[in-house]
């Protein structure tokens, strides 16, 4: 469904497909047409599933390694044996809100009870570095998968050489996709860590360490500065985390940042060009971030979900953030 708020501005809903959730779900549960949520899905690849979730866990395959961690979102019963969970090479065990430890099982894959654990997932042509760390986290955000590839459709468009600037790019998963797709990449990051691991990424990939324009810099001041100095991407990508720090201590807090980076975002992308905005903070409606996109001058907008759906059972959605896309003079 297309609707149009003013003459040359378009906001897209996408309608979530109800007639294959219903083939999924045990009778008679029914999802009834258009109250489903948007939800921007990932297409399968080989490297990554979500064998099952619930119970405040997920249960994951990364290459060749499953992992179980925990995951707030997934409040639901498990589908899964015991002895499907029980079989994860690694799993989060908490010790404090602000973080934890990974267990490896007893004859668990040789890369799980390594001292410092880490392997690779393939993802089309790249190959990214996964390594379990304190926080949970591994390196992939698998949910992004559905932003790399409306991406890689905007870099066909817009062909070689087209920029792409990548803020709070982390671990550079979208910066490597984009510059094999051909696009110029701008990657800047608060953390030398994360910054190290995504060069780390290009090499898996087979690609030069230098391949990136690569910044250690607050995110929002450099899109500032890179306004007053009259730049402009084709691509503009924002992934926020609710909060952080700039390598100066700059405080990043997304209630405060966020408007003044959509503000800065607005100068920056080009006049044929796409703007992506992914969060996982909690709190936020893509509403919220529709509203945002509103001062944007023309183009089209479409909000919703990222969501990982299970690989077996009813293949059930685990909600994996808000995501906010927004482009003009393209065909996506
Ligand atoms: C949620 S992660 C981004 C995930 C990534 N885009 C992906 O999909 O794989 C947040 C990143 O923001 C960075 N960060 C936090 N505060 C920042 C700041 N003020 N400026 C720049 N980067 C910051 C962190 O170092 C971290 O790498």
């Amino acid at each position: 469904m297309i609707a149009s708020l003013r003459p040359e501005r378009k906001l897209r809903v996408f309608p979530s497909q109800p007639w294959e959730i219903q083939r999924c779900l045990p009778s008679p549960t029914r999802i009834l047409y258009g109250v489903g949520p948007n939800v921007f899905e990932i297409s399968e690849f080989a490297g990554y599933a979500l064998l099952d979730s619930g119970q405040g866990e997920k249960l994951e395959r990364f290459g060749e390694l499953v992992l179980r961690r925990p995951d707030p979102q997934a409040l639901w019963n498990r589908r899964g044996s015991e002895s499907l969970w029980r079989s994860a090479d690694l799993t989060f065990v908490r010790e404090s809100d602000r973080g934890g430890r990974w267990e490896a099982r007893r004859g668990a894959h040789a890369a799980a009870r390594d001292a410092q654990p880490s392997w690779l997932m393939d993802y089309s042509q790249a190959r990214f570095v996964i390594r379990p760390t304190p926080f949970k986290h591994v390196g992939v955000f698998p949910e992004q998968a559905s932003n790399w590839e409306f991406v890689a459709r905007a870099a066909s468009q817009l062909g070689t050489g087209a920029r792409l600037l990548n803020l709070f790019g982390y671990t550079g998963a979208a910066s490597v996709l984009a510059h094999q797709a051909g696009l110029e990449v701008t990657h800047v990051d608060a953390s030398k860590t994360s910054l190290g691991w995504m060069r780390e990424n290009l090499v898996a990939s087979g690609l030069p360490e230098d391949s990136l324009r690569v910044l250690l810099e607050d995110a929002l001041v450099f899109a500032q500065r890179e306004v007053r100095r009259g730049s402009h991407y084709e691509i503009v990508l924002l992934d926020p985390p609710h909060q952080g720090r700039g390598p100066r201590g700059e405080r990043w807090r997304l209630e405060q940042g966020l408007a003044p980076l959509f503000e800065a975002a607005r100068s920056l992308v080009a006049e044929r060009g796409l703007l992506v905005l992914s969060t996982y903070a909690v709190g936020y409606s893509p509403l919220a971030f529709s509203n945002l996109l509103e001062d944007f001058e023309g183009g089209t907008q479409a909000v919703g979900e990222l969501a990982l759906r299970e690989t077996e059972g009813t293949r059930r959605l685990l909600p994996a953030g808000f995501c906010a896309r927004w482009w003009r003079g393209l065909d996506l």
